[in-house]
């Protein structure tokens, strides 16, 4: 039934487009303009598209833009499902099992993230080298269905290491710092408490935020390469002895914009 759903979403896809993307792009807040950049794009809303949830944060666009991007052909997410805002793990990660069945053989995961690692600063990317997946939830659980992948997936090495040095290459040539690092997947909608955030330093977290695991755990059970950045937007609780908000979120990620969009850029033109 799931697997119906994939290939009617993807069917419908399809109909709308011409070429034939590779590179899978799911864009977090603020990061979407990277979208923006997309030539001869085709735009299409999630509202549209057979079995998708819809979105419903401010900041995030909800639509799909298929296109060129330096030269290759990429399918983007502007906007992503969260699953604080009610979605099962399995709403989350349905637009990445349509990706795969599209055809893509490497995704790029960004996300906006709170600073754990306390030699890192707001405003600073980071590589994902792995996860700690501490949502209490998967989108694995259930019946497998083994045409889309393996009852017992490995995720030793979930996020590609090559990618992750091809990044690193990327970001020397552009005269980028980068740091690298664990990311937490947290529930959300809360921020962390202090003691949260000295709790998942002490297990070895080095960024927290609210989303990206449950596509990276999807994407490694359909076989994807995953790359994953974080834009460190803030220093999680008590680092800095101030509140932390929304708002300051999305001013950091306009303030990276332009370098996460060039070493974007550049990952996407080297990647093969
Ligand atoms: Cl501090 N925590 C979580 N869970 N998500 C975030 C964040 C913090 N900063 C940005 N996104």
């Amino acid at each position: 039934m799931y697997r119906n759903e994939i290939q009617e979403a993807c069917a419908f896809i399809e109909n709308k487009i011409t070429l034939k993307p590779s590179i899978g792009l799911i864009l977090g807040s603020g990061l979407g303009v990277l979208g923006d950049e997309i030539e001869n794009p085709i735009i299409i809303p999630y509202k549209d598209i057979p079995h998708f949830p819809e979105s419903t944060v401010t900041g995030h666009k909800g639509q799909l833009v298929i296109g060129n991007l330096e030269g290759k052909q990429v399918i983007a997410m502007q906007g992503r499902f969260h699953y604080y805002e009610g979605y099962t793990m399995q709403q989350v990660t349905f637009p990445v099992r349509v990706m795969k069945e599209l055809g893509i053989e490497s995704i790029i995961v960004t996300n906006a993230a709170g600073g754990i690692n306390k030699g890192f600063n707001p405003g600073d990317l980071m590589l994902i080298s792995d996860h700690i997946n501490n949502m209490g939830d998967n989108p694995l659980l259930g019946p497998n269905d083994d045409r889309l992948g393996v009852r017992f997936p490995d995720m030793s090495q979930v996020y590609n290491r090559e990618l992750v040095s091809l990044a690193e290459s990327c970001a020397n040539q552009l005269g980028l710092t980068v740091q690298k690092g664990v990311y937490v997947g947290n529930t959300g909608p809360i921020y962390e408490t202090p003691a949260e955030i000295k709790m998942l330093r002490t297990l070895g977290g080095d960024a927290v935020g609210m989303s990206t695991v449950p596509e990276v755990i999807v994407a490694g059970h359909a076989g994807i390469r995953v790359l994953g950045i974080s834009c460190i937007s803030n220093m999680a609780a008590g680092i800095l002895d101030q509140p932390l908000t929304h708002d300051e979120v999305m001013e950091t990620t306009e303030k990276v914009r332009e370098n996460f969009l060039q070493f974007v850029k550049k990952i996407i033109q080297t990647i093969s």
